[in-house]
Formats: C-alpha cells, structure tokens, sequence
C-alpha cells in the first residue's frame, strides 16, 4: 500500500518556504503504482496536486487536496545518427543532475540550463529557459497520463504549444495530465548558445584558452547564477518572480527614448521584451521589504523569503513592485510562480 501522509506539512517541499500544510501526502517513486494513488479516497481529479521540486508554486493557503510528490527516476539514451541523441528521463529526476548527467555523456543543448531548481518532469509545463536557450527547443515529446481518459498519451513537441514561460500544460491541458518523462532530441557535438550577456566571455576564461566544451559553458551558466541567483537552501525563493513583459514595438520604442538603458529583447513576431528586473531596480526597490518577504539585492526580479515570510508578505509585496512599475513605466508585471491552491488564492488576494 501506498504511504500517506494527513496534514502534511509542505514547507520543505516549496523552495519559498511559505508555511503551509496538506490534507494528504504522497510520493510516488514507480510510476506502475499510478492506480493506486486513484484509489485513495483524498483523490479527486480536481484537487489532486502533482508537485515536482516544489520551486514555482508559491502556497497561499493549505491545500484541502491530495499532494503527489514526483519521484521517478532513470534516464537512458539511444543514438539516433552521428549527430544526435535521444535522451529520455522520468519526471521526478532532479533537473540540474539530468542536465549534469548529458554534459558527462558529451551530449549538447542543454548546459545553458544549468542550475535550474526543479524536476524534469515540470521543465516543460513553464519551457524553462536561461541563457538564450528555453528547453521546448530540445523537446521531442512528452509522455502523460491523462487523468480524464485514464490512458498514457504522448505529446510531440508541436503538441506542446511550447511559448515564453507557456505550454499546453499552463493551458488547454491544465490539470489533465500528470507528466510521466520527457524525451529530449541532443547533439552529440558541442553546439555552442553563448550570445547572452557575458556568457561568452566567462566561458572563455574558464577554459583558459582550450578548446570550448558544453562542460565549460555548464559551469560558467553556474558560476553566472550562483552570483545573481540565491540557492533555496539558503535563502527562500522561487526564481524569477515575475514574467518578463512583452510589449508591442511602439511602447518600446517610447521606452527606449526616455530610458535608453532599459533592456530590450525583439522578439521574432515583431514585439519587444522588456527586461522586468530593470524595471523593478529602477524603482529603486532591491532590498525592498514588507512582513518577511524582500526584493533580492542582486537581482530585483527574484522575491526571497528573508525571515518566515507569510503568504500575505508575499501577495502585499507583489502588489507593491507591480504597483510601482505600472506607474512609472504604464507597463503591467504578470507574476511567474503558480499560486495554489487555486480556489484559495482567489480569496488570499481579496485580503490584502
Ligand atoms: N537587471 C538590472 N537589475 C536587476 C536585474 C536585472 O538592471 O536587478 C538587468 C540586467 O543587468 C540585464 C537584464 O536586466 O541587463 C536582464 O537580467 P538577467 O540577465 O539577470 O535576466 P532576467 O531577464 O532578469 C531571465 C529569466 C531567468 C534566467 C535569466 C538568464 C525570466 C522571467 N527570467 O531573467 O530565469 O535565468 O533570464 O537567462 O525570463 C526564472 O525563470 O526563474 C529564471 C531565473
């Protein structure tokens, strides 16, 4: 029988660590025991929460459901010809070992993605992406569960709907189907993305003149975070807290002739992203804090958990920047992390 937990605490499992508790708790580690998770009586299609590393949800209430913890492991690979590679790897594998694990293979396209919180299984549900790279780029497929049909189903990577922190898994396909791995399609030769910021030249110091290698630009995407980025154990976050906006090329153009140093992204279909975390430092709000929560002194675009921080913190702190930047820039701040439960959430902000 599958262990169960009531009343759960979830604080270790959210990198924010917002203090909140759930009905019931599990964790699945074999896949194969899928059936037996339906039939316990917390599970409702509807309320069930399938939770990977925890670190783009942000708890604004306990949860009144069951909590799954995703923990299914193995990868393998089969070579596809002599410049590819087909990597698949189950949901609950920690993506920054997963990505660790391709680079020691000497397999390409995903070392700009180091570092990154979180499960395999939930990098494609918001395309996570990081130094000019979004992992939709190296998906094949995806294999699911289908909780209303209660069949395997996969995904090709059109299927995906792969956009700016977006798939059909944030959409049409919210809440429907449980991620059970993910295929990846990787070079077998070393394909450098080194176009974002100083990428380049700290991966070039790092190899102190050798040859470049995917290992090398792995551990300069590691070094480049670990300075801006705070680690979770440490300090409480969940990544970037807020999207970076997208706008059309009018706005930005007005943006750019009165604050000619605001980062600007073009985009392919002609709009612009704007640099958020920017935004918010030009406010003049990095160290900003209300109740436990802060705006990150290195990055103003990661909100961290400086000292038991409450939900409230968090939502009245939120308010705040995209108050802030709103007036200053007429440009609207949509947050990133998931705030759960949803039914709750609602209500959390009607608070404030
Ligand atoms: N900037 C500032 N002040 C700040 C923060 C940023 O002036 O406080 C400027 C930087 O100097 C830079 C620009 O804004 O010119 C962009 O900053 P950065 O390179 O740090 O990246 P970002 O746009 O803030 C995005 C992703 C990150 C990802 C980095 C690197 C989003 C929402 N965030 O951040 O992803 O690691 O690019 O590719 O797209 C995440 O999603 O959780 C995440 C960390």
């Amino acid at each position: 029988m599958m262990m169960l937990q009531h009343n759960a605490d979830l604080t270790p499992f959210n990198t924010f660590g917002l203090s909140a508790r759930a009905a019931a708790l599990c964790t699945l580690e074999d896949e194969n025991r899928l059936p037996e998770i339906f039939r316990q009586p917390e599970y409702r299609q509807d309320t069930v929460l399938w939770l990977g590393g925890g670190s783009n949800v942000l708890f604004c209430a306990d949860y009144i459901g069951l909590v799954v913890r995703m923990a299914t492991k193995g990868i393998s690979h089969q070579f596809i010809d002599e410049q590819n590679v087909r990597v698949e790897a189950q949901a609950g594998e920690i993506w920054h070992d997963f990505v660790q694990y391709t680079v020691s293979q000497g397999f390409s396209g995903l070392e700009n993605l180091s570092l990154i919180p979180g499960t395999v299984g939930a990098a494609p549900v918001q395309n996570i992406g990081a130094y000019g790279v979004e992992v939709g780029s190296r998906i094949e497929a995806v294999r699911c569960f289908d909780l209303v049909s209660k069949k395997e189903v996969v995904f090709s990577h059109g299927d995906c709907c792969f956009a700016y922190r977006d798939s059909l898994f944030k959409q049409a396909g919210k809440g429907r189907y449980v991620i059970l791995s993910v295929r990846f399609v990787l070079s077998r030769q070393f394909v450098p993305r080194l176009g974002y910021g100083d990428l380049k030249t700290v991966a070039e110091t790092l190899s102190q003149g050798k040859l470049l290698t995917a290992a090398a630009v792995a551990e300069a995407v590691c070094q480049i975070r670990r300075t801006k980025l705070p680690d979770p154990r440490l300090l409480g976050n969940a990544g970037s807290f807020f999207k970076n906006p997208i706008t059309n090329a009018t706005t930005a153009a007005a943006l750019a002739a009165r604050y000619p140093n605001l980062p600007q992204y073009p985009q392919a279909n002609g709009q612009v992203k704007l640099a958020a975390g920017w935004l918010i430092d030009y406010c003049g709000l990095k160290g900003f804090q209300i109740g436990g929560a802060a705006v990150h002194e290195k990055q103003a675009l990661v909100l961290v958990n400086k000292n038991h921080a409450t939900a409230a913190d968090v939502v009245a702190l939120s308010r705040h920047i995209q108050d802030a930047v709103q007036q200053k820039f007429g440009v609207f701040l949509e947050t990133e992390p998931i705030w759960l439960p949803e039914k709750s959430t609602a209500a959390c902000l009607e608070r404030q």
